[in-house]
């Protein structure tokens, strides 16, 4: 990849005295779907798959970008003072809107640069490209400008900016997990304090499968955002008769007493799955440290039932490959991950099943939906970072 994008950027750009090289992972929730945002817990970790970037300055306050993913789309070029959305921009409204946060931050970025990337997440499966290629942006903008930001607040920056500058409301789990993502170690982190802690995922014998679905996602934004105004309006509801500022606060038995004080079914619901999932995800770390695999398992199923019961975002896909890797003997534990409505599923195989795991869950999934599915083996990978010598 870094010899594909010196050469990228020697066609593209010429030849400059320093390029410096980045990288940010896509990330994999384990569990914890659909709580970042309600104040709850999640469990994700950063993959080995990521995005890279190569960078250098300029003078002139002038931004170039190109990317080996979308090499139709040439060169994007943008003033450093006047960044502004633009549909034709495609993929680089995610890094112009990473420029832009650093400057209403009050940093100063003062010089341009020209940036080439590249990346090997799948686009729209899930896997959290889009967060990827924001963190790369920051931490090549914090690195080259020696802003010293910390990555949690470089996190933030980049959550801001898919927030108000691509308009989608996402929580905060995609951003931090791949900011702070740590080699074979998930992160179940407190998205209401931001407490996070690491939690060793290395297990003799089992491996980290990604099943895609490789159905496009279709109006996955506009459904997320109704999903988080149900959670909203479920809240307020609570909020008249008890005092509480996120959902995730109620525990399971909780929300059962007050569930009735929400008017509608559907918002009824979402809440529902909302506090049981983050219940299920302080229960699945606690698993995991105590190598508890199979009771990790039956915790993704229910993760799973409750996202297609309850919250209503797997679809006839996802849960085709649920079910197919429920019905494996070698599964410990299978779920969809990321916001659903297409996507991945994340499995834990028995690592010597793990050939016959693809082969077969892959036969009946394309038998029930015509669709050819994707598998990777994840590897848990670093966050975000500027790549040492030994690494390129
Ligand atoms: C997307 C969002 C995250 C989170 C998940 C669902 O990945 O970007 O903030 O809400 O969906 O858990």
């Amino acid at each position: 990849m870094i010899d594909r994008l010196r050469a990228a950027f020697h066609q593209q750009f010429g030849d400059k005295e320093e390029l410096r090289y980045f990288f940010a992972p896509g990330r994999v929730n384990l569990i914890g779907e659909h709580t970042d945002y309600n104040g709850g817990h999640v469990f994700p970790c950063a993959l080995t798959l990521g995005t890279y970037a190569a960078g250098a300055k300029r003078s002139d306050g002038r931004v170039r970008m190109y990317s080996l993913n979308f090499e139709e789309d040439g060169v994007k070029e943008f003033d450093l003072f006047e960044i502004a959305y633009a549909e034709s921009d495609g993929w680089a409204n995610y890094p112009k809107g990473v420029f832009n946060q650093f400057i209403e931050a009050g940093m100063d970025i003062k010089e341009g640069f020209d940036i080439v990337y590249g990346g090997n997440i799948p686009n729209g499966a899930g896997l959290s490209s889009s967060a990827s290629i924001e963190l790369v942006t920051a931490v090549l903008i914090n690195e080259w400008s020696s802003f010293g930001t910390s990555s949690v607040d470089l996190a933030l920056l980049s959550q801001r900016a898919e927030n108000d500058f691509i308009g989608v409301n996402c929580g905060i789990m995609d951003q931090f997990s791949i900011a702070l993502g740590k080699e074979d170690h998930a992160i179940l982190l407190n998205c209401d304090t931001l407490a996070f802690e690491y939690s060793p995922f290395r297990q003799e014998g089992l491996a980290l499968v990604i099943a895609n679905t490789n159905k496009k996602r279709a109006l996955a934004d506009s459904k997320y955002n109704e999903r988080r105004s149900e959670c909203q309006s479920a809240l307020n509801d609570l909020r008249k008769e008890i005092d509480i500022a996120h959902l995730c606060e109620l525990t399971a038995e909780e929300f059962a007493q007050h569930a009735h004080l929400i008017q509608d079914e559907t918002c009824r619901k979402r809440a529902r799955h909302v506090v049981t999932e983050n219940e299920r995800t302080m229960k699945a770390v606690n698993f995991l440290k105590d190598d508890k695999m199979e009771e990790l398992g039956a915790l993704m199923k229910a993760s799973h039932l409750s996202l297609k019961n309850d919250y209503e975002v797997t679809g006839l896909e996802l849960d085709a490959l649920a079910e197919a890797a429920w019905l494996y003997p070698g599964t410990i534990g299978s779920r969809m991950t990321g916001a659903g409505f297409g996507g991945c599923t994340i499995s834990i195989v028995k690592e010597e099943l793990l050939d016959s795991f693809i082969e077969e869950t892959g036969a009946i999934y394309q038998e029930k939906t015509g669709i050819q599915a994707s598998f990777y083996t994840a590897g848990i990978g670093g966050g975000a970072r500027e790549l040492t010598k030994e690494e390129m």
